[in-house]
């Protein structure tokens, strides 16, 4: 048997690594996961739980008692915490005002960098995150770094939130997506940033499946 191949996407937020991620994975045939579901599934769970965020040692405790398990199915990869499908709650406002508080948390980290290394050994796959080139997978066969202008990417945010039926100010989806990208880029445990061996590529007047092609030509060459 082969051994499985990894591709690891990191990006800001709305960079469009998971529209990218997924739709590569489908053309590769292999399973894809979306770190930040994870991160926003020890979120969700902190928040139910009544804790208090920025309660680092609480956070920790809660989440090293979690079991979270990810679904592979055909209609869409579903996310268990403690045998409760959340997925659907993973996108609410709520947990976006949280997450990257949640997830600069050093022990939330290694809970979930743990588990992301497991899933990698099982099958071949396409990650994505802030840390995958960098920290969870140092030897993805491809490794890519999604960018955008601030402007673009509170296009496709301020969009995403409309057909998802929670309409927001676009200068409000601008202030928050800053917001993150300052914490998740200016963290000290696994910040985001491209690896030395990444490769960056600007999607800003790019389709989607334009960057799949350009990554899957780079796999092929690789
Ligand atoms: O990609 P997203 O917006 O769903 O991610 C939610 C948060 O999780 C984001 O603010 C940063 C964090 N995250 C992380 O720190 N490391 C990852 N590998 C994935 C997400």
């Amino acid at each position: 048997m082969t051994s499985p191949i990894s591709i690891a996407i990191d990006g800001p937020v709305a960079s469009g690594k998971s529209a990218v991620g997924r739709r590569l994975a489908e053309r590769l045939g292999v399973r894809f996961l979306d770190t930040g579901m994870m991160y926003r599934a020890a979120t969700l769970a902190a928040i139910r739980a009544g804790v208090d965020i920025r309660d680092e040692d609480a956070i920790a405790r809660l989440v090293s008692s979690l079991e979270i398990t990810v679904v592979w199915g055909d209609a869409g990869d579903r996310l268990l915490v403690d045998g409760r499908d959340i997925t659907d709650e993973l996108r609410s406002p709520l947990v976006d005002g949280s997450v990257s508080e949640v997830s600069a948390v050093p022990a939330v980290r290694s809970v979930m960098v743990q588990q992301q290394r497991a899933i990698a050994r099982e099958a071949s796959i396409v990650m994505v995150g802030r840390d995958i080139g960098t920290v969870v997978l140092p030897e993805a066969k491809a490794k890519i770094f999604l960018t955008a202008s601030a402007e673009v990417r509170a296009q496709r945010r301020h969009r995403e939130l409309e057909e998802r039926g929670q309409p927001a100010d676009r200068d409000e989806v601008m202030a928050a997506l800053s917001h993150r990208d300052k914490i998740d880029a200016g963290r000290d445990d696994s910040p985001l940033k491209p690896d030395d061996d990444a490769t960056t590529i600007e999607t800003d007047r790019l389709g989607i499946g334009e960057v799949v092609e350009i990554i899957v030509s780079k796999v092929e060459s690789g």
